[in-house]
């Protein structure tokens, strides 16, 4: 019996979509463990339903916006409108913001901008701003960045859904006064776009206040599920990323995994094979690794969507779980000489899901002729991306024989569509994930306490300050 495992690009598309590989989850082909595949068309397919109509019914109650997102053609046209304004203009855009406000604009832009983005020309960047992001509140790095930028030339986007984020507003004051101090006030409005929930929070009373250009991101699309409002829009638009093609991609995935029906639904499919891992088959760490640069930023970006998604104390019911697969991202082929020798040999509690793209923009040769010279004859007439894909799927392979389940996601190219198309997908597998382990996968209450902590030893206003154990001299060495 031949078996094809092989996720198919969606038939009839003539774009690049991405294909999920599992066969290296399937009992029979992982040795000592696996899911037997007679299940994805048996208990785990009902189960599938049951989760994919429970996902479908929070939708229609308004609690997922994200899905409506690459429909949204008016607010892509505004986001749009106001990126132009920018986009010729200034030399720099630096995006403030943290957590969901910030990573989706990093895997937007690793994974679509030219490698090396800021240290191009401006001739090479088409007149496009160098982009920057301030998320973590490091005094040094805040200090290195101003300093290295001119007020003049530089543009803000402050991105913060709930509009007061501490970390988001300290910066929003430290560059405003930046801005101020070398160029008078005068300057603040064109310098500041604002990206935030309309109608209410601090930052967009900063914006009505003082007149800065607001976006809106729609109330019923959370922060890290927001990648494709202007929260990412804006500022891969500026830069001249093809955000047509970016959610072209988006809403075709979203209709590829609108099926109940599981071996249909790639959403459903990933969701489906990484919650058995973690339920059933012991693998409780979710590695994500890409091998392509350009999906660095993604990494990070599904590590936080796994993670706030899925890491909760309690289920629907209110019954205390404390559930949640840990989401690791590793980078091929570097980590294959840092961490993959414990993926291979230590404890089997992990499953390794693979990204990557079948052709890259360029390629580079490796030459034949001194290679020959060291010895080295196997490299020569070879290309970097050969090396660099024989690498994944030899890692995949030797994975594979030592028992260790992992499964492929990756796109024909790395373009536009392909990226939306990831953006999409991961997203709607965070859902059914949330609904498989029947726990809300849009809340954050885990996040909430640190914040009311700082907020109250910072000083705010409605926040009693609270008692903080100084530490023990006792237990310090
Ligand atoms: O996903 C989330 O909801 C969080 O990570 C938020 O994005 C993060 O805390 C920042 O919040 P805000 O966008 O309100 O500034």
């Amino acid at each position: 019996m031949v078996w094809s495992w092989i996720w198919p690009t969606a038939p009839g598309s003539s774009v690049s979509s991405p294909t999920i590989d599992f066969a290296n989850t399937v009992a029979g082909v992982v040795p000592g463990t696996g899911i037997h595949p007679g299940r994805l068309h048996g208990d785990l397919a009902a189960r599938f339903r049951d989760a994919h109509a429970a996902a479908a019914a929070r939708r229609r109650a308004g609690e997922m916006g994200f899905f409506d997102l690459p429909a949204d053609r008016e607010l892509a046209v505004r986001t749009r409108a106001a990126a132009a304004k920018v986009a010729g203009r200034f030399d720099a855009l630096v995006v403030i913001g943290i957590g969901g406000s910030a990573l989706g604009t990093a895997a937007l832009t690793d994974a679509l901008l030219p490698p090396y983005w800021h240290e191009l020309d401006a001739a090479s960047r088409g007149g496009r701003p160098r982009l920057h992001l301030m998320d973590n509140p490091d005094p040094e790095s805040v200090a290195a960045l101003l300093g290295l930028l001119d007020p003049e030339t530089t543009c803000f986007n402050v991105v913060s859904k709930s509009g007061s984020t501490a970390e988001t507003m300290a910066h929003v004051l430290v560059s405003w006064n930046w801005v101020e101090s070398a160029l008078g006030p005068g300057a603040i409005r064109d310098r500041f776009v604002v990206t935030t929930s309309p109608g209410r929070g601090s930052l967009r009373k900063l914006a009505d206040d003082h007149g800065l250009c607001a976006l809106d991101v729609p109330h019923a699309v959370g922060g890290r599920f927001s990648v494709l409002s202007p929260a990412g829009l804006f500022p891969a638009a500026a830069t001249g990323i093809d955000t047509d093609a970016l959610l072209a991609g988006a809403a075709e995935m979203a209709e590829r995994c609108s099926t109940p029906e599981l071996v249909k639904n790639p959403g459903g499919v990933l969701a489906t094979l990484l919650h058995v891992a973690d339920t059933e088959m012991e693998c409780h760490v979710h590695v994500f690794m890409p091998y392509a640069d350009r999906l660095r930023g993604m990494a990070y970006w599904i590590q936080q969507l796994w993670a706030e998604s899925l890491g909760k104390a309690v289920d629907r019911a209110g019954r205390l779980v404390e559930s949640g697969p840990t989401p690791l991202p590793l980078f091929g082929a570097a980590d294959q000489h840092s961490v993959l020798q414990l993926l291979m040999e230590g404890p089997r509690d992990k499953i390794v899901v693979f990204l990557g793209t079948e052709a890259p923009e360029l390629d580079v040769d490796v030459p034949a002729r001194v290679a020959d010279e060291l010895a080295l004859a196997y490299l020569g007439g070879h290309t970097l991306f050969d090396l660099l894909d024989t690498e994944r799927r030899a890692t995949a392979e030797a994975l594979r024989r030592a028992g260790r389940p992992n499964l492929a996601v990756t796109t024909e190219r790395l373009d536009a569509h392909a990226v939306g198309s990831l953006l999409m997908l991961f997203q709607i597998a965070a859902v059914y994930s949330g609904e498989l382990y029947g726990v809300n996968p849009l809340d954050q209450p885990g996040v909430e306490l640190g914040k009311k902590l700082t907020y109250g030893l910072m000083g705010r206003d409605g926040y009693p300050r609270p008692e903080v154990p100084r530490s023990d001299w006792r237990w310090r060495v």
